[in-house]
């Protein structure tokens, strides 16, 4: 017997087919859509299903998130997906499914109650104001497959100490938001983003989420550097401006942000 509760089996009942069909006229293909009940990561199913799948789960007990870190929602309160497509470059892949991920977030919620919502180098989805994590976004590549996971918080309202995220419902009470809304409206979206040239990615990132001038808090793996942020090439550096002057150059594809302040003071 499933200890998944009857409230999730009913939630999901009506999910592949409606998965299927959102595939349609996209880069996924429909026979390699699986709904799973509960599953540890939606990552590992995709990459077995190979090129092409979209895998999303009911409740997914042991998510993945960047840079080693886990990705809590293990009561399926958020959304779970991951697309398996062919390989490109991860920071491209990255950059390019969370401005999608965005856009549909955004979609979601009806303008007159929607807060500013924006990118966190590189690919959270924010409350601008706050800079609470609605989405984050994990790139795996192995064997010609890259798989791009993606995680959403929707219903959640309480958070483990330390994390600092927003559900899409927090963020706009009085909306009521379908997971099946949001992750529907996924494949489409990803598919149309993975067909802009990377100069095209980079060029729509920097034009709205890129925060040069501001005060940044940079990690790097064992390397932190604090200073005005100067230069932000999406797919290759950040570029800051350390207290004492001295410039560095930190790869996007082992840095975050750990925090920003916008007046660069
Ligand atoms: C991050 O913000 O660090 C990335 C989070 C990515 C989470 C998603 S949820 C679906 C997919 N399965 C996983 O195990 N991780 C990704």
């Amino acid at each position: 017997m499933s200890d998944l509760g009857p409230k999730i089996l009913a939630e999901i009942a009506d999910w592949p087919c409606r998965l299927e069909a959102s595939c349609r006229e996209t880069r996924f293909d429909a026979s390699l859509v699986r709904v799973l009940a509960k599953c540890d990561s939606t990552q590992d199913v995709a990459r077995m299903a190979g090129r092409g799948a979209v895998v999303t789960a009911g409740r997914q007990s042991a998510g993945r998130g960047r840079l080693g870190r886990i990705w809590i929602d293990d009561e399926g309160a958020g959304i779970a997906i991951s697309l398996a497509v062919s390989m490109q470059d991860p920071a491209t892949l990255s950059l390019a499914s969370g401005l999608a991920v965005l856009e549909v977030i955004r979609a979601a919620i009806p303008p007159d109650v929607r807060p500013s919502l924006g990118m966190k180098f590189p690919n959270d989805v924010v409350e601008v104001a706050s800079g609470a994590k609605i989405a984050g976004i994990l790139v795996e590549a192995t064997d010609g497959i890259a798989v791009i996971g993606i995680g959403v918080n929707v219903h959640r309202r309480t958070w483990p100490p330390g994390i600092h995220a927003m559900a899409i419902e927090e963020l706009a009470p009085g909306v009521t938001t379908r997971r099946i809304d949001l992750l529907e409206a996924l494949p489409a979206r990803i598919s149309e983003a993975l067909d802009w040239e990377p100069a095209e990615i980079a060029a729509r990132f920097s034009a709205e989420h890129a925060p040069t001038g501001c005060r940044v808090e940079v990690e790097s793996g064992d390397r932190r550097v604090v200073g005005t942020l100067e230069s932000l090439a999406p797919l290759e550096h950040l570029g800051i401006v350390d207290t004492e002057g001295i410039r560095h150059q930190m790869p996007v594809e082992s840095s975050r942000i750990l925090s920003w302040q916008p007046s660069g003071g």
